[in-house]
């Protein structure tokens, strides 16, 4: 009798995270290489203008951190939401640490507005919700973590203005972000369904893309 092997074939994966990971490549090597994102990395930016992003991203996940407290008990979008990630105390005290507590009155531009209101819709879409958490938090807890310290060594910037990159409830990130795309991965989603987490999530990405766009053209220096 002959015994054949097994073929070998790569089939590639249907898991949720792996197809939201391969859909934004494209995305992420160009949000990466954004001028601005590339220009605060180099130290070619400043900490004024480190500020005015840092304000963009306050109503951003304000919008993120309302609709996940109004789905926490979603069987969607309660997959994701933990505590653990919010940020928004972090980047209010990071904020009064730069711009002092009239930070507030530093102007929210269209592109921040526009992101934020595309996250509140998804209030009512828990599917696509899944694409704004990720997409911001999954970023925060791996190139964030460097970025943090880049703008700590470019910009002399205390530790104090820079704990929106601090998780003190996400000690190891790498497991942690494994456990995350476990639950994404295990939630019963058809492929039409994952498809349409993708397709925000390439959104998500441009929205983010915009934003930086932004605030590389402000008037700040
Ligand atoms: C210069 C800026 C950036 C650098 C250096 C960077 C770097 C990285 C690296 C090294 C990883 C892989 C981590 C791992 O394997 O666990 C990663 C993942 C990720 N990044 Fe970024 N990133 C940057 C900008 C961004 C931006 C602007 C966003 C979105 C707003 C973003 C969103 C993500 C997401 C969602 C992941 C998780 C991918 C996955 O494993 O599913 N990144 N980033």
């Amino acid at each position: 009798m002959t015994v054949t092997a097994p073929q070998e074939t790569t089939v590639p994966s249907t898991d949720l995270s792996a197809l939201m990971r391969e859909g934004s490549r494209a995305e992420h090597t160009s949000a990466e290489n954004s001028p601005f994102m590339s220009d605060l990395l180099g130290g070619r930016s400043s900490v004024d203008r480190y500020t005015v992003f840092l304000r963009q991203l306050a109503v951003v996940y304000e919008a993120i951190e309302a609709v996940g407290d109004a789905l926490a008990s979603d069987p969607v979008g309660g997959a994701v939401v933990d505590r653990a990630l919010v940020r928004s105390a972090a980047i209010e005290a990071d904020m009064v640490f730069l711009a002092g507590d009239s930070w507030r009155e530093i102007p929210v531009g269209p592109a921040a507005t526009a992101y934020a209101d595309r996250v509140s819709e998804t209030a009512a879409d828990p599917v696509r919700f899944l694409a704004h958490h990720y997409t911001r938090y999954l970023g925060d807890l791996s190139g964030g973590q460097a970025i943090g310290r880049i703008l700590q060594r470019e910009y002399g910037l205390a530790a104090d203005g820079v704990t929106f990159y601090d998780f003190p409830l996400v000690p190891k990130p790498k497991p942690y972000k494994d456990g995350y795309r476990a639950r994404l991965d295990s939630l019963p989603l058809d492929d039409v369904t994952k498809q349409r987490v993708v397709d925000e999530v390439k959104v998500a990405f441009s929205l983010n893309e915009a934003l930086f766009a932004e605030i590389g053209l402000s008037p700040v220096e």
